[in-house]
């Protein structure tokens, strides 16, 4: 058989596989490439604490019951998840990251010709998942302030229109907007295009201004708020995201979820790291002073620091920021240079711990020399 004869379907075809740069290579990998052992990942958005103790205890129990498949609906965590936020378990999805999430609403809602409304720059999968289906991103450009152009996403709004996605705080600019302007933009959007909100980065705001959609779902029925474990609570690797909207919504978001699509150990761990209530506010807090003491460090440099409400900032350094990332690598820390986003001036961040933090400030405190 000749190999050409097999083909994607028509949206396949389009999409291009993932081709990693150095700050996508795992620790393990950037040890060997570079070298060196004391490689410090400051590219992932990951938390630099781990997991809380109590997670790790669930963990080690849950193991020992991994031969036996696990409820396929997640019930017990969607319960505690909806004590957590005062809602209805019927409205709320889990999935293998907020990752899937995003993947799990094209499946459900995209058809060929469909438009996605997404900002610029922005987190990749909203557009991805779009071509997955078929459907066309339409990109609208943040503001020269780089906060999310809400006016201007209520604006490309056509008759083709199935989604918007909104990433508040959004990334790679770690920049909010307020209750306010959702709610203005709310209103504009009509009733049958859904908003997906990525609030992936929500636990780490401390504006009084944000306003997260789930306290909004009453008035505004096609709201998808998508959440996860992998960022503040530290699960990334074990894949853990969820959606809350209406019930009716989530419905049939679960006609295309796949039965087991969440795994027993990481309910288990997310089950734990909720009953941990202080963990998230301590490590909100550690982060809020790693953010400020690096905030004041790349302002002192020169930089132009963006105000982040996330794990991670994001700077004009005002020149190439290709070849500061090289230097940085050269010493061991990895950071994700804007060119990812076509900003080649830019540099994003994410915060260590302070010992990280402190050795990625000498490094560049010896770059700029
Ligand atoms: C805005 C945003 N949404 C979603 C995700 C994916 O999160 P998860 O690890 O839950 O798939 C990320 C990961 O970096 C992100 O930045």
């Amino acid at each position: 058989m000749n190999k050409h004869s097999i083909q994607p379907r028509e949206a396949v075809r389009a999409l291009r596989g993932f081709t990693p740069d150095l700050s996508d290579l795992t620790i393990p990998e950037l040890r060997q490439l570079l070298g060196r052992e004391d490689v410090i990942k400051l590219s992932f958005n990951e938390s630099p604490y781990g997991p809380s103790p109590q997670v790790i205890t669930a963990l080690g129990e849950a193991a020992a019951q991994a031969h036996l498949y696990h409820d396929p609906e997640g019930k017990e965590l969607r319960v505690a998840l909806a004590q957590h936020f005062g809602v209805t378990s019927d409205g709320i999805f889990l999935a293998n990251g907020a990752d899937e999430i995003i993947t799990l609403v094209a499946q459900a809602f995209l058809s060929p010709g469909d438009e996605v409304i997404v900002a610029d720059p922005t987190f990749g999968q909203y557009a991805f998942a779009a071509r997955l289906m078929g459907a066309q991103p339409v990109v609208v450009p943040v503001r020269l302030d780089l906060t999310t152009d809400l006016d201007a996403m209520a604006g490309a709004i056509t008759a083709s229109t199935k989604v918007i996605v909104l990433c508040n705080p959004n990334n790679p600019t770690g920049l909010v907007f307020g209750g306010n302007e959702l709610e203005s933009f709310l209103k504009k959007v009509p009733d049958q295009v859904l908003v997906l909100l990525d609030e992936a980065y929500a636990e780490y705001v401390d504006s009084s201004d944000f306003k997260s959609g789930i306290d909004l779902l009453d008035k505004y029925p096609n709201i998808i708020a998508v959440r996860t474990f992998s960022k503040i609570y530290g699960l990334a690797g074990l894949r853990l995201g969820y959606g809350i909207t209406r019930p009716q919504v989530a419905e049939l978001i679960d006609r295309v979820r796949s039965p087991f699509n969440v795994n027993a150990l990481a309910q288990a761990a997310a089950l734990a790291a909720l009953a941990d209530t202080s963990y998230c506010v301590r490590i909100a807090a550690l982060n809020g002073t790693e953010r400020r003491r690096l905030t004041a460090h790349l302002s002192a440099l020169g930089y132009k620091v963006y105000p982040a409400q996330t794990n991670f900032i994001f700077a004009d350094i005002g020149k190439d920021s290709d070849a500061l990332c090289q230097a940085l690598a050269n010493e061991g820390i990895i950071i994700r240079s804007g060119s990812n986003w076509s900003m080649p001036t830019f540099v994003r961040i994410t915060l260590g711990n302070s010992l990280q933090n402190d050795k990625l400030i000498a490094a560049l405190q010896k770059y700029h020399k």
